[in-house]
Order: C-alpha cells, then structure tokens, then sequence
C-alpha cells in the first residue's frame, strides 16, 4: 500500500453535520450531494469488536439509545435510530457501521478520514483492529483513507503495523514535541484545532514540511485566512458555506 499524500482542502466534517445529524448515512450522502469529496467521521468499537461511527463515548446525544458504545453489541447498536435527536428529525437513519459507510464510499466516490475516538482502555486492541479493517476490507476497494486518532500510542502502534498508511496526528495545540513526535512517526499531517493554532506554529510545521489541517472552521473568511496560509485542508460543518 502506497502512502496517500491527500490533495484535498475541504473535508466534511461528521458528514456535513451543520446540516444533518451528524456521523449518520444522510449526512454522507448530503456531502457527496453538495460536492465534498472528503469526510470525517468518528469511529469506535462495539462489544463484539465491530467498527461503528459515533462521536461521543455514550450513544445518548445522537440516538435514542442509552449508554457507552462499548456495552452493545453490533446488531443491538444497528436498532437504535441516530437522525431523531435532531431538528427537524430525520427518521430511520441507523448507527452507521464502517463496513456500509465504505461501501456507500465507494458508491459515492467518497474519500474518508477515519477518526478512532476512545481507544484509551486499550489502544494496541484498537490499532490492530484498524489495520485488520485496512488491509482485509479497505482493501479491496479504490476508497481512498486517513487515519487519525488523538491517542498517540494508538497511532504510534497503528504506523508500526502498517508504515505507508495516512495517518494523521490530532491535537488540541501545538507543544514542543507535536512537530518531533510527528517526524519521527512518519504521520502524515498534523491535524490542530483552529481556536489554538498560530501562524507561527504553521511557519514551523511548513519548515519541517508538514502538512496542517484544521478543525473545525465554518466561516468562508478564516477558511480562506488559513488556507491561503499553507493550510493543507479545513474541516467543516458547513460545506454550503464554504464551497
Ligand atoms: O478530526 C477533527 C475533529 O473531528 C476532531 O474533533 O471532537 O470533532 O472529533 P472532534
Ligand atoms: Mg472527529
């Protein structure tokens, strides 16, 4: 597998999820509809170790479910509805897998940022899980991927297993050790928060030839201020806004 060096600028983030609910299959496709072709979503594992896409730890904000997603099991996780929470309310829209969110990928022409969330308990078990998803499902489509995680041993670990795979280092600031930490794991970017982010801390990443990206901007102007700056991609809830 050859490192993918993406070209892209705008990623949809959670789909497009200012306007749908997000990490769900409408608000894929709504980003598919409006141009983006690029997403991220968030994704965890159930009990019985299947990739499913949810933000938060607990099922609560974005379904009718109860509880940590790490309690059900797949097919329990697929019953619950995760569109009615949301105004207006968008019925039978399920927890999406990441099995079928490749699949309408790849219908879509759909590239895809992978965010693995919660691998805190064990991130070996999630890392290896990850490159089994790569290797042995990715794999058999032309579904372009970057893998991103706010867990470093969980991509540290991931870019052992699998060295040419995008990876993506996330971060809530810049510290000291972002830039070496990333150099001396290959990651293919830095992926930084807009509220902390400097233009000197850009300045330093393009010196180290570093890709930045941005989360999570809504505004045409900032989009373009950093943009124009260097910035590899911005991700955004609004794609209407800034397409
Ligand atoms: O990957 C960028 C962004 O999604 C990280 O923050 O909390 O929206 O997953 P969060
Ligand atoms: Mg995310």
């Amino acid at each position: 597998m050859k490192t993918i060096v993406p070209k892209y600028k705008l990623i949809g983030h959670r789909g497009v999820g200012g306007l749908r609910p997000e990490n769900t299959y409408c608000s894929f496709r709504y980003a598919a509809e409006l141009g983006i072709d690029w997403i991220e979503f968030d994704v965890q594992l159930t009990k019985d170790a299947h990739w499913v896409v949810m933000h938060d730890d607990l099922i609560d904000r974005t379904s009718n479910g109860h509880g940590k997603v790490g309690d059900y099991t797949l097919s329990e996780i697929e019953n619950f509805e995760a569109g009615l929470w949301y105004t207006p309310p968008y019925p039978n829209q399920r927890i999406p897998t990441l099995v079928k969110t490749l699949d309408l990928a790849s219908q879509l022409g759909l590239s895809l940022n992978i965010e693995i969330k919660s691998p805190d308990q064990d991130p070996d078990k999630h890392a290896r899980l990850m490159s089994d998803f790569v290797t042995k499902t990715l794999a058999q489509t032309k579904v372009q991927v970057l893998i991103s995680s706010f867990n470093l041993p969980c991509i540290i670990n991931l870019r052992k297993i699998l060295p040419e795979l995008a990876i993506a280092y996330l971060v809530d600031f810049f510290t000291p050790e972002t830039i070496s930490i990333a150099k001396a794991n290959n990651f293919t970017s830095i992926n930084c928060d807009v509220k902390t982010m400097t233009e000197n801390d850009l300045k330093i990443c393009a010196q180290n030839k570093i890709p930045v990206m941005l989360y999570t901007i809504n505004d045409k102007e900032l989009a373009k201020f950093w943009l124009d700056r260097g910035v590899a991609a911005v991700f955004t809830d609004r794609a209407d806004l800034l397409l």
